[in-house]
């Protein structure tokens, strides 16, 4: 197991009802201000429950932070905390508002000679204040209720990046299954497979024999295989919600990723395909996987093995046939999600990749993966076996 430091200080306010608790999270003195996406929230009522929660307390509302949140969106947020002196953030929704919030925490402090998007050009080290931000998640998939990244989109540019900072970490998270009852099938199949795929990242490397990580990880797995069919069956069965959403915030709080290898390159490849294409962020993670973990089958080799025996009980085979099977039934766990593993199932025919791989070098992500050795031309490869 290699060393680590791990701090995971939001607070998890779990189950139903949670919401009651809201309001001793917040400073009585707060200047609050709520933000969130393009309605769901009004029309299901948790926003109604907000307010009801903060009754008496200093609210302002900011709405419209769409899917995959714009730098361009966010900024006008930015100024109306600036002008009406927002002491405390509160982000009510999936993770895009979530991650907005972040950005909009972090830009309202910083220089205002700065353009706030070198946040994003310096991954967020160059931060050193934010203001504070609370959740109240609407959507289990991205784990940033709990961690400290957040994915911005430029329009303007056709950018997709990534900033982390300790200073936007929430300080809670509301995590009520209930909220969770009105999704979408295909935001309730992005969810589970994001946050199956942020725990492949993490576990699918190779071996540094970290025992605990590596059954959490598999517990994680089997959680959302098992968990996930059934929450597009049975909508509002509370424990099986319940399951979903905390195996995607375990998925990407840090705890499965300490001591261990991460990879990261799907997620990377997977942006690309959202920046230009406008794919959700988990459909391009479920065309880039199945591709990546069959270019990468040598390097993966032990853990692949691990992984087909001990979540799919593939234990029949010569070593190969093995991880075949085991990346067939990934693909197929993802295909049953109802979302579809190839470019051509989003009517791609593959004439973009020399774009992609543009972008990716612009970015300087020529070097992805756990060994580092997802270079362009690997990249190439991959995007090409996704056709
Ligand atoms: O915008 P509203 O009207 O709220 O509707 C949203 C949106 O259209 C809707 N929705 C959310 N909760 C709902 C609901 N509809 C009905 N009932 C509910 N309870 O769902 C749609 C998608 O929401 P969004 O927040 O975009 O989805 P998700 O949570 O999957 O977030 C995706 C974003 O997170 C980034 C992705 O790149 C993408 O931009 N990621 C963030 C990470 C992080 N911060 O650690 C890691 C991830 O790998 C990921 O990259
Ligand atoms: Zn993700």
């Amino acid at each position: 197991m290699n060393n680590f430091n791990l701090h995971t200080p939001t607070r998890i306010l779990f189950g139903q009802g949670a919401i009651t608790e809201l309001r001793a999270q917040i400073p009585a003195q707060a200047r609050v201000l709520i933000t969130y996406g393009g309605g769901s929230v009004k029309k299901t009522g948790v926003l109604d429950q907000v307010y009801k929660a903060l009754e008496g307390q200093d609210v302002l509302e900011f709405g419209g932070i769409e899917p995959n949140p714009s730098y361009e969106t966010l900024m006008k947020a930015v100024e109306l905390v600036r002008a009406e002196k927002v002491t405390f953030l509160l982000a009510v929704g999936g993770g895009s508002v979530l991650d907005g919030t972040k950005f909009i925490a972090a830009a309202a402090n910083y220089p205002e000679d700065k353009d706030p998007w070198n946040i994003l050009l310096t991954n967020g080290s160059d931060i050193t204040s934010a203001i504070p931000m609370g959740s109240v998640l609407t959507l289990p998939a991205t784990g940033s209720e709990s961690n400290t990244g957040a994915v911005i989109s430029r329009r303007a540019t056709g950018d997709k990046q990534v900033f982390m900072s300790p200073f936007v970490q929430p300080i809670f998270a509301v995590l009520d299954p209930v909220y969770t009852y009105t999704l979408p099938a295909v935001q309730v199949a992005n969810g589970v497979i994001d946050a199956f795929v942020h725990t492949i990242e993490q576990y699918l490397t190779y071996p540094v024999n970290a025992k605990v990580q590596d059954r959490f990880a598999e517990g994680l797995l089997l959680t959302l295989v098992e968990e996930g069919p059934k929450a597009l069956a049975e909508p509002e069965n509370y424990d099986v919600r319940a399951n979903i959403m905390w195996a995607a915030t375990m998925a990407l709080n840090g705890l499965i990723g300490a001591g261990v290898p991460q990879d990261w390159g799907t997620h990377s490849l997977g942006h690309e395909l959202t920046a230009m294409h406008g794919l959700d962020h988990a459909q391009t993670l479920a065309i880039v996987l199945p591709a990546l973990l069959n270019e990468k089958r040598r390097e993966k080799h032990a853990k692949l093995l691990q992984y087909a025996e001990r979540v799919w009980n593939i234990t029949e085979g010569d070593e190969e046939e093995r991880i075949t099977a085991a990346i067939d039934a990934t693909r197929h766990f993802f295909e049953k999600m109802g979302t579809g593993t190839r470019l051509s199932a989003y009517g791609l025919d593959g004439s973009s990749i020399p774009g992609l791989l543009i972008k990716l070098e612009e970015k300087g992500l020529t070097q992805l993966g756990e060994h580092q050795d997802i270079t362009l031309d690997v990249s190439r490869r991959i995007y090409e076996a996704a056709r």
